[in-house]
């Protein structure tokens, strides 16, 4: 890779298992994982902003990547990005579609900010939720952009203050696309709840239950919540129930884990979630997946961390792990591992 952030060009091959990248602060632990995500998910985990990713004065970075999937088969992925435009290749091909490199590389990011999946608005937990159905259920891309397209012209529709009949004419649409959209998260829900159950009592011995709140009222059927929400729908001018307004509502001892939990626990919480999102996309597909944490002592005591670190390990994915120091972190002496020293951008591996 060259040109993301403040790393130095480089070339480095990672332990298909387990990496741990030391080095001070500053050194460029952070922008590494960023370049790694940038294979997966064209877009950086810490800025909106992808032209704050490359490196100052220069015209463009780029990175490339050999990946093997579960057949054993080796893509190469390569990615570039100006200030203005985005290249990808995949397998010497170019290709349009991020949500390809997404699909073909999972890849799941802990940070010190992770609990913010708990404070911030519903958005960021039916993207986590997404995330999940996307991998694990064909089609679901689409019904998604189905459902939001459908959802865009019924919107259009209310803010055009269009004739009541033309703004319903969009109701027998979305109800359909509802029922699948709904479907395909309820499920998936059902599916994760018990999984994230068992990692909340490994890690820190609270059983967290998950519920699915649909975006629509308890007990009501969509076509029924719609229909009541019409009136309200004109003065608000859009439409104010269905999956876009959907939640993840997340309970420990009966009170909710937002007021409930400790902030090393709901740090730890996160890490269930995601861990479990890995977990049961391995079971279903033996897919190789990808975790990054970034900077995993932050505000963990040593004996959360060595759970944590214990957890990762169990996982069949490929972990990298920053940290400012490498001795707080434990790592199995069975499991194959590399060492990473960043200093001044430069990375290198430490060879015992
Ligand atoms: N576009 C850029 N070009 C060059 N350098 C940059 C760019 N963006 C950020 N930097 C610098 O890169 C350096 C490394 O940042 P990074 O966040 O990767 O460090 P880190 O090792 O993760 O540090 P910490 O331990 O504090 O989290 C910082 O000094 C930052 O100012
Ligand atoms: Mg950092």
């Amino acid at each position: 890779m060259h040109s993301v952030r403040n790393l130095a060009e480089c070339k480095i091959e990672p332990d298909a298992r387990f990496n741990l990248i030391e080095g001070v602060n500053a050194s460029g632990k952070t922008s590494f994982l960023e370049a790694i995500y940038l294979i997966s998910q064209v877009k950086s985990f810490r800025t909106h902003r992808i032209n704050h990713i490359i490196q100052y004065k220069k015209p463009e970075l780029q990175v490339v990547a050999k990946y093997q999937d579960h057949t054993e088969y080796t893509h190469v992925i390569g990615l570039s990005r100006s200030r203005s435009t985005t290249k990808i290749h995949l397998n010497k091909q170019v290709i349009n579609l991020s949500s390809k490199l997404a699909a073909l590389v999972p890849i799941q990011v802990i940070t010190p900010e992770s609990h913010r999946l708990l404070e911030d608005g519903p958005k960021y937990r039916r993207q986590f939720i997404d995330w999940g159905v996307f991998h694990v259920e064909h089609g679901f891309l689409q019904t998604w952009k189905d459902y939001h397209r459908t959802l865009r012209q019924r919107n259009a529709a209310l803010r055009q203050n269009q004739s009541k009949q033309q703004i319903q004419s969009w109701d027998q649409p979305l109800t359909e696309v509802t029922q699948k959209f709904h479907q395909a998260r309820v499920e998936y829900i059902d599916a994760l709840a018990p999984i994230v159950k068992s990692y909340t009592e490994q890690l820190f011995g609270e059983v967290v239950s998950l519920e699915y709140l649909s975006g629509w009222p308890k007990g009501e059927g969509f076509t029924e919540a719609l229909e009541k929400s019409y009136e309200q729908d004109c003065q608000f001018r859009h439409t104010r129930v269905g999956p876009h307004r959907a939640d993840l509502s997340m309970k420990s001892n009966g009170i909710t884990v937002q007021v409930g939990l400790s902030r090393g626990q709901q740090k730890l919480l996160v890490c269930a979630l995601r861990l479990a999102q890995i977990q049961y996309l391995q079971h279903l597909s033996q897919q190789s997946c990808i975790i990054l944490v970034d900077d995993l002592p932050a505000e963990l005591d040593k004996a959360h961390r060595d759970r944590l670190m214990a957890l990762l390990d169990e996982t069949d994915a490929q972990i990298f792990v920053t940290t400012t120091d490498a001795k707080l972190l434990a790592v199995n002496p069975q499991t194959s591992k590399k060492v990473f020293h960043v200093e001044h951008g430069k990375i290198k591996e430490v060879v015992y």
